[in-house]
């Protein structure tokens, strides 16, 4: 081979290379079409519909943007793709925050083990101790609305406090990985793998393993063997015939159901429920975490402890759609429009008033304006 032709080739080789490593556009940023699902997905769980025409629009203009680097103010929650070349404008940062928010929502309104604790007592306590019953039937109500029951007071607050946490890390999570679609066309090919997996940092995966180990071990302390006998002891002494022999099968029933394990960061198989690495993908094993058993409630069954044969146990396995990684992106992103999140998810409001559709409009008249007043000189 002549010296002229090698490097021809080589010229060639430099040339594709040079194109294909230019050629990813806003329009197809890899991650722009698991996002933009991901939002419309987060936006069905806003009620009053503001936000989907928003997103439509958005996304639009985020397809046919010239990607350019932005300051950290510009890409308010997903600031830290500040300085690359980044197809996001301020106004899809805001939407990415108010979608991440919509997360919790109907998690929050679906009841702990320790909400269906209460329902599980009373169902017990006017089966077992039918005619023993201070006040027959007794009811959820009137033990939520009992101000005397102080143990069972501090042991519910504590439980609302950890479900608001667990709640947070999980918009902080998707806010984390909605923020991926900032990242920059010339660094995106970096984020990605060779299998298409999403590359995490390991920093922000742990926080929010933490967060779910943190939530776990809460509940299970609410279920100990000591704590759940303050509370029966609590309860049994406000509602039920004092001395009564039916107390003692009453304890057992329920000791049965709520032993210390009936929360667990677990999938059976020596891995986690949360891994921290199911970013896209259908993570709904994890973020059910401290609802338990879904037939809790229903269930006859004595033994509803999870363990490691359950067949159904099996099914709450999650695919990993990412890759911890040193380079790795943060997908665990905090912002302040999480304080409005709370036990029942009744105050989670997504607001999308300051998201603004026409920023480039507004540019476009600018532009005008100038050409007009050049014409004009
Ligand atoms: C972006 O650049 C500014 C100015 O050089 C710097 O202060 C800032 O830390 C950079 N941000 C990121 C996320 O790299
Ligand atoms: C009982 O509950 C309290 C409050 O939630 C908790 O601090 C404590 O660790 C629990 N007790 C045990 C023995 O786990
Ligand atoms: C997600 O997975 C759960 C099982 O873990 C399943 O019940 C649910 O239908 C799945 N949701 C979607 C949207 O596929
Ligand atoms: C609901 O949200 C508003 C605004 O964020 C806040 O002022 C209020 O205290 C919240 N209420 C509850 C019950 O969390
Ligand atoms: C966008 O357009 C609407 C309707 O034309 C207008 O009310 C709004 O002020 C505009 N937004 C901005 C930032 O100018």
């Amino acid at each position: 081979m002549s010296k002229t032709i090698a490097l021809a080739l080589l010229l060639a080789q430099i040339i594709s290379l040079t194109v294909a490593a230019s050629s990813v556009t806003c329009s197809n940023h890899p991650l722009l079409t698991k996002v933009q699902t991901s939002v419309n997905s987060l936006l069905g769980n806003d009620a009053s519909g503001k936000g989907k025409t928003k997103s439509d629009a958005l996304f639009k203009s985020f397809s046919n943007a010239k990607p350019s680097s932005k300051s950290a103010a510009d890409l308010g929650v997903c600031s830290a793709y500040a300085n690359q070349s980044s197809c996001c404008d301020k106004n899809i940062v805001k939407l990415i925050d108010q979608a991440a928010l919509l997360k919790s929502k109907p998690i929050q309104s679906k009841s702990t083990v320790f909400q269906k604790f209460t329902n599980i007592y009373v169902a017990q306590a006017n089966k077992i101790c039918a005619n023993k019953i201070q006040s027959s039937p007794l009811t959820s109500d009137a033990i939520q609305k009992n101000t005397a029951l102080n143990y069972f007071i501090s042991q519910k607050t504590a439980q609302a406090t950890c479900k608001i946490n667990f709640a947070k890390a999980l918009n902080s999570f998707t806010r984390g990985a909605l923020c991926s679609v900032c990242s920059g066309v010339d660094k995106v090919s970096d984020y990605i793998n060779a299998q298409g997996l999403l590359k995490v940092s390991s920093d922000s995966v742990n926080s929010f393993v933490t967060a779910a180990d943190t939530a776990t071990t809460c509940y299970q302390n609410l279920f100990t063997t000591d704590n759940l006998t303050k509370i029966l002891n609590e309860l049994n002494g406000a509602y039920i015939k004092a001395g009564d022999a039916c107390i003692a099968t009453l304890n057992t029933k329920i000791n049965s159901v709520f032993t210390n394990k009936i929360i667990q960061n677990s999938d059976g198989k020596s891995g986690k429920l949360c891994t921290g690495t199911t970013v896209f993908g259908n993570n709904s094993a994890c973020e059910s975490l401290l609802q338990g058993d879904a037939n809790l409630e229903t269930s006859n069954s004595n033994r509803l402890l999870r363990s490691e044969d359950d067949e159904v146990f099996r099914l709450l396995q999650t695919t990993p759609d990412a890759v911890v990684d040193p380079s790795g992106v943060s997908v665990y992103t905090t912002s302040s429009t999480d304080n409005s999140v709370d036990e029942t998810g009744s105050n989670i409001t997504a607001n999308f008033d300051q998201v603004n559709t026409n920023s480039s409009n507004i540019i476009k008249a600018a532009i005008a304006i100038i050409s007009l007043m050049v014409f004009a000189f």
